[in-house]
Order: C-alpha cells, then sequence, then structure tokens
C-alpha cells in the first residue's frame, strides 16, 4: 500500500511517500481502508523527534493520528464492528499511521463515523474531539454556570472545545485574531479577546477553568484569570509529574518532567489553583459520545482545507504555519 513516512527524525525535510507492506491484523484489530486522515501538530512533533523520548518509534514510521474509513476485515475477537462499517479513530499511540490506504486498529480505539459528516469531516475530528472531551468533562468536570477561558478559538482543538462547553452550559472567553472572530462567535464563543491587541488576563477573571494550548508565557498568564480553586490544563506542556506517573516514564524522564513544570506549579499553588498537564489517549467510547453529539447537530466539525493525498507534505507544512482555521484534512481515496 502507500504511505507517507517518515525515515528519520528531522524537523524539515518532506515525509518520503512509500509503498509499505499492507497492516497486520491483530485479534482485536479491524482494518480500515482509509478515505481521509486530518493532519495535527502532533504529527509535527513526532517528525521532529520532539516526542521520542515519550512516544518512541520505529522507523521508516507512517504518519498521521486521525482516520475516517471503511472496515475491510475484522480480527477474530472482534465484537462491536463488521467489515463495511464507516467508522472514525484516533489510533493509540504506537499503533498510528493513517497517511496511509490501509490500517489496523483496536477497535477499542474505533467508533462509527457521524452519519451527517463526509469522510473528510469525520477525519477532522478524533484527536481534537477526544483532546475536548477528556480535558472539559473528564479533568476539568465542567458544568453548567461555570466560566472556562479556551485559548485560540479558531485553532483545531479550539473549535471544537468552544461547542462542547457551551453544550455543557458553561460561558465560554476565547483568544482569535480579528479574522476569526466570526468563525468563534459561529461556534459559540461569548467573550472573544483579540491575542494580537489586547492582554486576556487583562480582561478575563474569576474563571473557573483554563484550557492552555500555547506557550510558556501564556501559561504564566493564564494563572491569574482564574479564581481560587480553579484548575490550569494545559495540553502544550509542560509535562507535570502525575504525567510522567500515567505514562510509566523512567525515572530519569520523571525527574526532568519534575524539573520542567516546577515553576508553574509552585505558582498555582501560591494562587490556591490546581495546575495538570493532559496528553489525549485513543478511546473509542467517548469518540461514540461524539459521534451523538454531532448526529444531534450539538458540534459541527471546522475545516479550513482539504489537501489530496499526493500533497501530504503541503498538508503537514500548512499546520506548521500555525494559522489554520479549524482542521487540515488528505482525502486519501
Ligand atoms: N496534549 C494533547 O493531548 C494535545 C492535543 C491536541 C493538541 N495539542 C497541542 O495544542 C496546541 C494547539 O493545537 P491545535 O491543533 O488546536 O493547533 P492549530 O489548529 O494548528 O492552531 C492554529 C490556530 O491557532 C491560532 N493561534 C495561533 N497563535 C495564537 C495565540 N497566541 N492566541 C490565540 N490563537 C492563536 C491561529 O489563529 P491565527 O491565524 O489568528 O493566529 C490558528 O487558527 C498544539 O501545540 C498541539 O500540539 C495537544
Amino acid at each position: 500500500m502507500k504511505a507517507f513516512v517518515v525515515d528519520k527524525y528531522n524537523k524539515n525535510g518532506a515525509l518520503r511517500l512509500a509503498e509499505m507492506p499492507e497492516p497486520d491484523l491483530q485479534d482485536n484489530d479491524v482494518l480500515i481502508e482509509i478515505h481521509a486522515a486530518a493532519v495535527n501538530p502532533l504529527d509535527s512533533k513526532i517528525k521532529s523527534g520532539e516526542f521520542k523520548l515519550i512516544l518512541p518509534y520505529r522507523m521508516p514510521l507512517i504518519l498521521g493520528h486521525d482516520v475516517a474509513g471503511t472496515i475491510v476485515r475484522i480480527g477474530p475477537k472482534v465484537r462491536k464492528f463488521k467489515a463495511g462499517d464507516n467508522v472514525y479513530a484516533r489510533p493509540r499511540d504506537g499503533r498510528i499511521g493513517t497517511f496511509a490506504e490501509f490500517i489496523a486498529v483496536d477497535e477499542a480505539d474505533v467508533a462509527l463515523k457521524p452519519r451527517n459528516l463526509s469522510m473528510e469531516e469525520a477525519a477532522s475530528l478524533p484527536l481534537v474531539g477526544l483532546t475536548a472531551w477528556q480535558t472539559l468533562v473528564e479533568s476539568a468536570n465542567l458544568k453548567k454556570g461555570q466560566k472556562v477561558f479556551i485559548q485560540a478559538g479558531s485553532g483545531g482543538v479550539g473549535a471544537i472545545a468552544i461547542q462542547l462547553a457551551k453544550h455543557l452550559g458553561a460561558t465560554v472567553a476565547t483568544t482569535a485574531g480579528a479574522a476569526n472572530f466570526d468563525l468563534v462567535k459561529s461556534l459559540g464563543a461569548d467573550i472573544v479577546v483579540d491575542y494580537r491587541k489586547q492582554d486576556f488576563e487583562k480582561i478575563l477573571t474569576g474563571y473557573d477553568v483554563v484550557l492552555n494550548s500555547q506557550d510558556a508565557k501564556t501559561l504564566a498568564k493564564s494563572v491569574h484569570v482564574l479564581k481560587p480553586g480553579g484548575k490550569l490544563i494545559s495540553i502544550s506542556g509542560p509535562p507535570d509529574p502525575e504525567f510522567a506517573k500515567q505514562r510509566r516514564l523512567n525515572v530519569m524522564l520523571k525527574l526532568v518532567l519534575r524539573f520542567l513544570s516546577r515553576g508553574i506549579r509552585a505558582k498555582a499553588r501560591r494562587l490556591g489553583i490546581t495546575y495538570s498537564f493532559h496528553f489525549m489517549w485513543a478511546q473509542g467510547n467517548q469518540l461514540s459520545k461524539i459521534t451523538s453529539l454531532v448526529e444531534s447537530g450539538t458540534i459541527r466539525p471546522v475545516v479550513d482545507r482539504v489537501f489530496p493525498f499526493e500533497a501530504a507534505n503541503e498538508a503537514l507544512a500548512y499546520v506548521e504555519e500555525g494559522r489554520a482555521k479549524g482542521k487540515v484534512v488528505i482525502k486519501v481515496r
């Protein structure tokens, strides 16, 4: 099968279009014929080697974390799916590889594709949808009447997180550039701060939750938005000791992560708020809940551009520019 692979960690080199063997099917796997894949900043970070200590991969590595497609074969222990089902997934870490014609995915990571979406729209959802769900529902336990600040509302994560937070009944503030104000308002944002002209930390106060997805400076400012008892949840680092424990990282890495996060953890403690880092994980059951929210019209995908399969490198470069409005998708078939 055709696939786009990384041969060795590098920041600037292109992915290579390679002929790779079709994936082997394990007992709990479904084999998905890929129709569409989405691109995430995580793909670039893995390609550059930024994640190699936490997520070590063997080369050549087929890149890609989001898939929508049709099941063509199932393993002997698969119970929930059958050949012919249209599905989508964020395959688990260690078993990624959606920039290809086929992928084998554990059925526990898979959900039925929302019936009202095209394959391209569906592929745009799993990683960012699960990130929004796991941070806002699981980590933050966001409730009706609470206030949440979701950074970068026009980005892949932000566009879904705003809609989910509104569904949960929260008041939502976000940051965006002026050109994206209409987009984030249409997704439900109540308060929009122009990140190029205004200081959000001077405008937003008394928040229950902040979803941080930007740099260390933005993270440091975010503590001032929260009220005592508030929750600062970061998906862009620094990873904390709890993450090191969950991932069963070695002692050395545990120490490094404790060191990297000590500043923000101490600052949070002083202000009576909590800091946590979240790294999303594959979860088919949660993805099914997102399917329901999409089918009921509560959440809609936001797709900026769709690139043809041959242009996977251009799609990745476009995401690396950091200006995408919602998601960037690769049409495989
Ligand atoms: N830990 C996890 O599980 C996890 C999961 C998903 C994502 N992430 C991380 O979260 C970050 C965001 O991911 P993403 O997929 O949402 O990124 P993305 O879609 O590539 O973000 C691009 C968007 O961000 C906006 N933006 C850029 N700088 C901004 C700023 N300072 N303030 C407000 N908006 C800004 C851009 O708008 P303009 O064009 O107007 O600048 C653009 O619309 C990445 O670092 C990613 O790796 C982590």
